[in-house]
């Protein structure tokens, strides 16, 4: 294969590239697109208005799942573009998928690639798993949480143990939205969440003052921790963290059911940290609870280490002990790993080529998957 292989972490809100071994992303793109309509009559004032909405930004993913799928190639050719790679059929890819998508989402994912970016080779990866070869770890629970998937993915030496994945359709744009329907609720704020400049004020709100609270002593944190205290909304009234909303936001990651648009038997982070290690075999059980790692934007609030841990361990038998960890670099770690792994000489050989996507199909990537990865590579 030609050139360096490209790395697209494919984020359901943003996208982060890089070439393989690259220690971070060299270009993180919002992974949002213009839609433009064309009109063939001139447009009434009451179209223009419509027109003007109807061109607003669109997210191209939904909770890990591409629903524009035209907005795809072109923050993907926007990306490398930034990246100034002349020629992306010189570049093997790599790229994200949250688990357990449909398999027909991943066949689009691959025809897109190689008939529209024109890339000579792909392979596909979940993300979750790639945490674990970022902190170079073989054998752990990644817990990761992004901006539209939550996920549990046990690896025990380097193999993915797939039947106790666990995967809900949650992540930080939820709680942004819950923050707004929170002010709305108990301030009365009536903006849309659809108006991108109130977003930005709520994703910044969520991001500088939001935390989560230890179960054993819920008061302890509220002075001393590193987050902003006060916020000054726009129309000058101050939120602070005393005023309890603001506590409310991140919880929504422990009662998803309750509080986020899911059906109320959906569980939280920690329920699905202790299906997962539970799913696994006895012998395997201690290492996983020992060595709980959290990945993703929507895990930097701050208490989460410690939460997770408390909430984790009541779920767990006593002889069963959590530690949860965080990587050091949460939204890039999926970034991290799959420019480990895309660096390996082993790894490379496993990509699908255009000469197969040409002969049997863009389904033959079934074909290629890999169980990230075998033992002999890691050698
Ligand atoms: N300091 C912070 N505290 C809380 N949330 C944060 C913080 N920084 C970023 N986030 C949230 O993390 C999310 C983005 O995380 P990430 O980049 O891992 O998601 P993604 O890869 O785009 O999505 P996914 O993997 O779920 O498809 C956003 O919702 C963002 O608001
Ligand atoms: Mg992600």
């Amino acid at each position: 294969m030609a050139g360096t292989p490209l790395v697209l972490d494919n984020g359901s809100g943003s996208v982060k590239v890089g070439y393989a071994g690259q220690q971070e992303p060299q270009v993180v793109y919002d992974n949002m697109y213009t839609a433009v309509r064309s009109s063939r009559h001139e447009p009434s004032k009451a179209t223009s208005e419509a027109l003007e909405k109807s061109n607003a930004r669109l997210h191209v993913m939904d909770h890990g799942i591409v629903s524009q799928w035209e907005g795809l190639v072109e923050v993907f050719k926007a990306a490398l573009d930034e990246m100034k790679v002349v020629d992306p059929s010189q570049h093997p890819c790599l790229v994200t998928e949250a688990p357990l998508n449909p398999t027909v989402h991943r066949e689009l994912l691959v025809e897109k690639l190689f008939e529209e970016l024109r890339v000579p080779a792909v392979q596909v990866v979940h993300s979750g798993a790639l945490a674990l070869y970022a902190i170079n770890r073989r054998t752990g629970l990644v817990i990761e949480v992004g901006d539209g998937v939550a996920q549990t993915v046990p690896l025990f030496d380097s193999y993915v143990v797939f039947n106790a994945v666990q995967r809900r359709d949650f992540g930080g744009r939820d709680l942004t939205a819950y923050l707004g329907e929170l002010l709305q609720k108990e301030l009365g704020y009536k903006e849309a969440l659809a108006d991108e400049v109130w977003w930005t004020q709520l994703q910044t709100v969520k991001e500088r003052m939001c935390r989560v609270t230890p179960q054993a002593s819920p008061s302890r944190i509220s002075r001393q921790d590193p987050v902003q205290q006060e916020y000054k909304l726009p129309d000058g009234k101050v939120l602070d963290w005393e005023q309890g909303l603001l506590s409310q936001c991140a919880e929504a990651l422990f009662q998803p059911g309750q509080h986020l648009k899911l059906d109320e038997e959906a569980e939280g982070i920690h329920k699905m940290a202790a299906s997962s290690v539970l799913g696994c075999g006895l012998d395997i059980q201690k290492s996983l609870a020992n060595n709980v790692v959290l990945s993703g934007g929507s895990t930097l609030f701050p208490g989460m280490c410690q939460r997770v841990q408390e909430e984790l361990q009541r779920l767990l038998p006593s002889a069963v002990k959590a530690k949860v960890t965080r990587v050091s670099k949460p939204t890039y770690a999926a970034f991290m790993g799959g420019s480990i792994l895309a660096s390996m000489s082993d790894l490379q050989k496993t990509f699908m080529t255009r000469g197969e996507y040409l002969e049997y199909g863009a389904s033959f990537i079934h074909n290629k998957s890999v169980s990230l990865t075998k033992p002999h590579m890691m050698s």
